[in-house]
């Protein structure tokens, strides 16, 4: 038996977040749960790396979309390397990428199959007409009526509602495909199966958006309007639609159309995949994939699985412009990876939108983790240590001594609480096939509480002051420890770090054969007592150290902070850290401008990494500067003061051949000769409009030669949206030359 399993492939314009790593852990978590009970999973993810939006990103940053493919890349696999999702950590089988060769043979071969294939009415699949509509690069997508916002203006063009950005009017030859033959179909599909779309308010959307009636689909555009992506085969004047081509990329990946990469993995042997998505993209894979794939006469996938979004405390939308996106950094930096695992999925009902927010995931780490698990596993080992000689001792009172343990009370009954834990595993099994990951945690739990409970009624304290009690007490430490080890296997997907941590405390790390660790026991198979008797404990070692609520909050307001202002850190510092992240968000947002602000950081420690790192990460310690008392990075005014802020008048300024993002500047900042000044806002800023403007420079900035041309200061500019676009920071008041800024 086998399973497969996938992950949206992102778009390579923007760099990770917190949605592209919330889909990674839920695919990360079906997965290890899927290799425990023994079935071959292959788990896919990647990257999406066609369109337009791609190539103007990529022209922003002065890349071919090739390189802005290549720079993003990275970056997903630094995060993916940094939360422990990728290969090396037991995550996904393989990244994906649909600038590959051999996907371009695949989609090329699926575009073949269907343009030669009739539809369930009997007509051409795909045929050659002309669209003309309102296009949103952003989506990729061109845009219905109800999908966009009338302009305010008369003749302006709608903007989409999603991004809130003006739409493009394309009208061209494009080829078509005949989804409006397909609804019968699709219909009898969801009818047929009705987990193909799940959870069920999904299928429930679906179903109402194809019954509604559907329009054909272009599926090209012309190669001079998108000439990144994937040519239409036997016709390279056009450039498949991206979606067309991204959502191949689950068949190409395994073998579809390739022979090396069917020998590699094999679409034969792991096809049809359960396709995780976000609801964003539903439509996407429910609709038009499964009509694809029957116009090429493929197998429909396993089930489309949707989940909710994340919004942010207050409810809303996260987004860059707001300001309230969550910082991979910063989790990374803070929380453990199991923490953040264990709050994705215990917080977010599953296919509901959620709420992310740093208070609520300290306050789970702290009750659920620290308090409950953790503090359950340690009571009950360093019980055993203390009680028990350091092994787990035997769990059975004789018969002689039951009636005297009736008497303190506790159940003399071992199958009361065996049978409670494995009522409780059978329960967390179904959620978890259900994708009901919430529920099945608020299960695990009680099991923690229950057991927890009964240490506590059992005051093992107390009665290992009687010798004659030794039995009772016995039992009692090894119903713990044994709830213990179920646990560790139930858990080990959601906290794969933490419960192998606990298997080895319970001395169950060393025994030989795979069976032996959580990864590889499957939890239906789980049996109550296999846990032996004189099994050795490991030492006992904090699992979730509580978090200081205060501290931590202040640390991350001040990062937030610090982050904002974190300039451009060349590419040669990046390591495997994850802090590189915000170094990588930071390089994008001022990509290819603010040269002078480059200059700021470079060599000097960045700040958000100044922060301790929290336990069981992998990141590379190299490039970070931990403060010994890891307080929050305020700075002092003694520092701040360090910094030489000037009033200055720009006299000239010019551009400079051969670099289309600098503009040489000539400041008066006071002194007795006016200071050169590169700065990176030539896409930005006419030479025209500056001499005469007054602005802040940093004047104690050390030279730095750039371009040939030696660059003495840095002009301070604001960095707004996603590109950074500079805003040159001004004075609305008469102020002098070289007045120092404080
Ligand atoms: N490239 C397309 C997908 C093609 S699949 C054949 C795309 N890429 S994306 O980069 O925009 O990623 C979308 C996915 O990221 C969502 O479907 C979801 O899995 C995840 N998320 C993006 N934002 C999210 C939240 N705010 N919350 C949860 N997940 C979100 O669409």
């Amino acid at each position: 038996m086998t399973f497969y399993i996938t992950t949206p492939i992102y778009y390579a314009n923007s760099l990770p977040h917190l949605g592209h790593l919330y889909t990674m852990i839920v695919a990360d978590t079906i997965a290890r749960h899927k290799r425990q009970q023994g079935i071959e999973t292959f788990f896919l993810t990647g990257t999406d790396e066609h369109g337009i939006n791609i190539e103007r990103a990529a022209e922003r940053a002065g890349r071919t979309p090739k390189e802005q493919a290549d720079y993003v890349v990275s970056y997903f696999k630094k995060m993916t390397a940094a939360f422990s999702l990728d290969t090396d950590h037991g995550g996904y089988d393989m990244f994906m990428r649909t600038s590959e060769p051999f996907h371009y043979q695949g989609v090329s071969e699926l575009w073949r199959r269907a343009a030669q294939a009739k539809t369930p009415k009997g007509n051409d699949a795909i045929y050659k007409g002309h669209y003309e509509g309102w296009f949103c690069a952003a989506c990729a997508a061109y845009k219905t009526e109800d999908e966009y916002a009338k302009a305010a203006v008369e003749g302006a063009p709608p903007t989409c509602l999603i991004h809130e950005t003006p739409l493009d009017r394309i009208a061209e030859e494009s080829y078509f495909f005949r989804l409006s033959d397909y609804g019968d179909a699709l219909l009898a599909l969801y009818e047929s199966r009705p987990d193909f779309v799940q959870p069920e308010t999904r299928n429930n959307e679906v179903t109402a958006f194809v019954r509604g009636g559907l329009q054909d689909l272009s599926v090209s555009r012309l190669k001079s309007s998108v000439s990144w992506g994937v040519p239409v085969p036997d016709d390279p004047n056009h450039t498949m639609y991206v979606w067309f081509d991204a959502l191949t990329n689950y068949i190409t990946a395994i073998g579809f159309g390739n022979e090396e990469r069917e020998r590699a993995v094999g679409f034969e042997k792991f096809w049809p995949a359960l396709h995780l998505v976000g609801k964003d993209i539903l439509r996407f894979h429910a609709v038009y994939w499964p009509a694809f794939l029957m116009a090429a006469g493929l197998e429909q996938p396993r089930a489309i699985v949707a989940h909710g979004m994340w919004l942010d405390p207050t409810g809303r939308k996260m987004s860059k412009t707001l300001g309230n996106t969550v910082d991979l950094d910063v989790l990374n930096r803070h929380f453990s990876i199991d923490a953040i695992r264990y709050f994705c999925l215990r917080e977010m009902v599953f296919g509901q939108d959620g709420r992310f927010g740093y208070e609520a995931l300290i306050d789970r780490t702290n009750s659920d983790l620290a308090s409950g698990l953790g503090n359950l596993s340690s009571r009950t080992l360093t019980m055993i240590f203390r009680y028990a000689g350091g092994r787990v001792p035997s769990g059975v009172i004789a018969e002689d001594k039951l009636l005297l343990a009736k008497r303190t009370g506790v159940d003399t009954d071992e199958t009361t609480v065996s049978g409670f834990v494995e009522h409780a595993r059978d329960q967390f099994l179904q959620y978890i096939q259900a994708f009901a990951f919430s529920k099945a945690l608020e299960t695990a739990w009680s099991v923690v509480a229950r057991v927890d409970k009964m240490i506590s009624d059992a005051k093992p304290w107390e009665l290992a002051k009687d010798e004659n009690q030794k039995q009772t007490l016995n039992a009692v430490l090894y119903r713990a420890a044994e709830t213990l080890r179920w646990l560790c296997v139930l858990l080990y997907p959601v906290m794969p770090n933490a419960t192998v941590e606990i298997w080895t405390q319970l001395g169950l790390g060393t025994l030989p054969g795979a069976s032996a660790t959580p990864a590889a026991i499957d939890p239906a198979k789980l049996k109550w007592g296999e846990l032996a008797e004189g099994t050795k404990i490991g030492e006992v070692k904090p699992l979730f150290p509580r978090i200081d609520k205060t501290r931590t909050m202040a640390e991350i307001s001040g990062t937030a902070e610090v982050n904002s202002s974190v300039s451009k850190v060349e590419p040669a510092t990046i390591s495997g850290s994850v802090g590189v992240l915000s170094a990588m968000r930071a390089q994008q947002k001022h990509s290819g401008m603010h040269a002078t602000e480059a200059d700021a950081v470079s060599g000097a420690p960045r700040i958000s990494d100044t922060r301790p790192r929290p336990p069981m990460q992998h990141a590379s310690e190299a490039d970070v500067v931990t403060r010994p008392d890891g307080l929050a990075n305020f700075i002092d005014i003694t520092d701040f003061t360090k910094v030489d802020l000037r009033v200055g008048e720009v006299l000239t300024a010019e551009r400079i051949p051969k670099a289309d993002k600098l503009l040489r500047l000539t400041v008066d900042i006071g002194e007795e000769k006016p200071r050169q000044i590169l700065a990176g806002i030539a896409q930005y800023y006419e030479p025209e409009q500056l001499p005469g403007r007054k602005i802040a420079v940093v004047a104690n900035l050390k030279p730095r030669k750039l371009r040939g041309y030696e660059s003495q200061g840095m002009l301070l500019a604001a960095s707004v949206g996603d590109e950074g676009k500079p805003v040159i920071a001004t004075f609305t008041e008469e102020v002098p030359n070289g007045a120092r800024l404080k």
